[in-house]
């Protein structure tokens, strides 16, 4: 008992504001009780007298920690239903149906702990105390994770090529300031992995990250998302809504696709930015913001500037920073590694763990990959599904990568004769460059050790040497 009243004082420090509390029972002597006790802890307090009004207390708040009451013989559902709404708010069951099977049944659906009815307030104190330590052991242990993460790379971006060691290194930098950062890059290059490892290598990793596509809302949607709205804004609104730019609250938006931000809400967009506040749509008030905005764009804005479609001040404004993730095609080199990434994530993800044979990498060695990671991915995750056996055959790429030249043929005259050293000196030489220089997979997949490779490859400079 001692330990736990000698830590109050450092969880009252750290957590008092920071938990919140539901009160779930229909009397009102318990509500008051507990609501007095959790006070006393510096918790904040929700009361409501029924379900429903639980269920309208935690769509709306951030509770963390939620004393229910559950009816005698029933209302485990009601537990059930919590953590799956809100899995990560602990649940402390108060019953008077003091029976230990009723307690194992509600600790087995999820339940934190349970308390016996009646029970003094002493008790609860220390049970409250109790759960405010483990919550917030929890967050430490994640923000731990997420530097752990962060220490290995950036989360789970995959690649040694040197245009993305030289990324790393700018996510590092940047993930430190606040400034505005542009991210450039075809479809499917990993634009979201890049802007989400920013915001969770950054000091704000604990505060919301919002992802708003730009392309596929239409701009009435995008502009009652991004300022928010008031009652009566337009027909439909029938209760305000928040901002996502205010939502996000010391966190990051993510503008995804913002070449298509329509050029009115572009103007309002810079204006917030500038002036860090924004109007919800109908009303004359202005709410504040603090928040980073992190951009994304598979086009080239500069010539969208040019052509009068995007402004360039709000160009300016955004592309303080900006990163530009290479073409899948142009580091070739990390294929096989993202083949094992992914692999052993489908692994994880219930699979089979499988490899692909020689041939099938050639292939994908081969093929351009105009989708990227993302077509990359998928046609792994396809192949898994088609493929009988733990390796992953030609036969099970999709059709457009089996099609592509594993080898570019050499195209020989007619009647030309080429000696066979020739003819090697080729296959090297081109497997090097098809491979951005990475000469110990070009060994592999010619089949020579990487000894006869290099020997091969000093000869050649020898014989250049002695040409010139
Ligand atoms: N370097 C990488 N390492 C590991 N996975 C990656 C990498 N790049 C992309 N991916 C994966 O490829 C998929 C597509 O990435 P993402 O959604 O970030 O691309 P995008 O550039 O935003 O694409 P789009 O323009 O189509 O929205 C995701 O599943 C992502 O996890
Ligand atoms: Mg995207």
């Amino acid at each position: 008992m001692a330990t736990v009243v000698e830590s109050l004082p450092e969880i009252q420090e750290s957590r008092v504001e920071l938990l919140h509390l539901l009160i779930v029972d229909d009397e009102r002597a318990v509500r008051d009780g507990c609501r007095e006790v959790a006070q006393s802890l510096g918790m904040s307090t929700f009361i409501a007298e029924n379900i429903d009004g639980a269920w309208r207390i935690l769509d709306a708040q951030p509770i963390d920690v939620v004393l229910l009451d559950l009816p005698p013989g029933g209302g485990l559902e009601v537990l059930q239903e919590m953590k799956r709404r809100r899995p990560e708010a602990e649940v402390i069951v108060m019953t008077g149906q003091a029976t230990v099977p009723a307690a194992v049944q509600a600790m087995k659906t999820g339940a934190y702990d349970y308390v016996p009815k009646p029970f003094n307030l002493e008790e609860l104190r220390l049970l409250l105390q109790r759960v405010a330590r483990h919550l917030k052991l929890t967050t430490e242990n994640r923000v731990l994770r997420e530097k752990v993460r962060s220490r290995l790379g950036f989360g789970n971006i995959v690649g040694h090529a040197p245009e993305m060691e030289k990324l790393y290194r700018m996510i590092a930098k940047v993930a430190r300031s606040t400034h505005p950062v542009l991210i450039i890059g075809e479809s499917g290059t990993g634009k979201e992995l890049v802007a989400r490892s920013i915001h969770c290598s950054g000091p704000v990793r604990d505060k919301p990250f919002i992802p708003v596509d730009c392309g596929s809302l239409v701009p009435t949607l995008i502009e009652s998302e991004l300022f928010g709205y008031v009652r009566g804004a337009f027909t439909g609104a029938v209760r305000s809504k928040e901002g996502l730019l205010a939502v996000a609250d010391g966190g990051t938006v993510f503008l995804d696709e913002i070449a298509e931000l329509p050029v009115d809400l572009q103007s309002k967009l810079l204006r917030a930015l500038q002036e860090k506040e924004i109007r919800p749509v109908g009303s004359t008030r202005r709410t504040p913001i603090n928040v980073r905005i992190l951009a994304a764009s598979n086009r080239n804005l500069e010539q969208a500037v040019e052509d009068g479609k995007f402004r360039k001040d709000l160009y300016f404004r955004l592309n303080v920073v900006s990163l530009k993730l290479p073409p899948l095609r142009d580091r070739k080199q990390d294929i096989p590694l993202l083949v094992s990434h992914f692999l052993e994530k489908l692994a994880t993800a219930g699979g089979k763990m499988r490899t692909v044979s020689d041939e099938a990498l050639k292939l994908m060695l081969a093929y351009d990959w105009p989708g990227n990671v993302r077509e990359l991915e998928n046609a792994l995750e396809r192949a898994s599904a088609l493929s009988s056996g733990p390796v992953i055959q030609v036969a099970d790429l999709p059709t457009a990568v089996q099609n592509s030249q594993a080898q570019p043929g050499l195209t020989v005259a007619p009647g030309k004769i080429i000696p066979m050293a020739e003819l090697e000196k080729q296959a090297i030489l081109n497997t090097i460059a098809q491979l951005n220089g990475d000469k110990l997979m070009a060994a592999r997949l010619l089949g020579i050790g990487k000894t006869t490779l290099y020997r091969k490859l000093k000869e050649y400079a020898a014989q250049d040497e002695v040409a010139r």
